[in-house]
């Protein structure tokens, strides 16, 4: 899987990026991750990505020649490949979404900053517009980086393989339980007996009454 990231903020990728099971997967050649720099498609001296809206109205807007040159300067050839564009009146992002992209070679993602991006790199050149949640950020790397942290987790090699099959195994979402680690009693905080007991039988059934499905169709 490769994810190109469309984005005035590069820098904001460069630890994100590094962070341990990405790099080692980077490292491994299962995904790449690269931030590009939505200037580099601009040929003016100010490298101008955005503009007053017509019409009028507050703040600039995103321009369409920048997004649609990185666009078509990234896109593969190969025909499992999506252009998203980060917005937060987008189809809210879901882990079934991230289980359909984890299937594709590579995401093109447009993150839009500032009062938004022209409208016509929304209707011609992404194919679907993302929003992570009912609220507004400043721009769409942090959902561009959220969209990538739940996506390569759903790739095989990239998180331990026993939660990768677990989580695979169920296709109608899975059990998030609650965890616990040492010590058993931490100021008067108690594990749960029933996890200390080495009842197997007893264990699941506490996890199936006490989890939430996560990511059910
Ligand atoms: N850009 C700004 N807010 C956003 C959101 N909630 N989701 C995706 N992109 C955004």
């Amino acid at each position: 899987m490769r994810f190109d990231v469309i984005t005035m903020f590069p820098e904001l990728f460069e630890p994100f990026t590094k962070e341990s099971l990405l790099k080692r997967a980077q490292a491994k050649g299962i995904l790449s991750v690269e931030a590009h720099n939505l200037r580099k498609w601009t040929k003016d001296k100010h490298r101008v990505v955005d503009a007053k809206p017509y019409g009028g109205g507050l703040g600039m807007v995103m321009k369409i020649e920048p997004i649609f040159k990185a666009v078509q300067s990234l896109k593969s050839k190969i025909p499992k490949s999506k252009v998203i564009l980060f917005t937060p009146r987008g189809k809210k992002f879901t882990q079934q979404k991230a289980h359909a992209w984890a299937k594709l070679d590579q995401l093109i993602f447009i993150c839009g900053r500032y009062e938004g991006v022209d409208e016509r790199a929304a209707k011609h050149i992404a194919d679907e517009e993302i929003s992570i949640g009912d609220y507004v950020l400043m721009g769409g790397e942090v959902a561009a980086m959220a969209a990538i942290e739940t996506v390569s987790r759903l790739i095989p090699g990239v998180i331990g393989k026993e939660t990768f099959l677990k989580e695979r195994k169920q296709k109608t979402g899975f059990l998030e339980y609650p965890q616990y680690t040492r010590p058993e009693v931490f100021r008067t905080w108690q594990v749960p007996k029933v996890l200390l007991s080495g009842n197997h039988k007893k264990i699941e059934e506490w996890k199936k009454k006490h989890g939430r499905l996560i990511g059910r169709k």
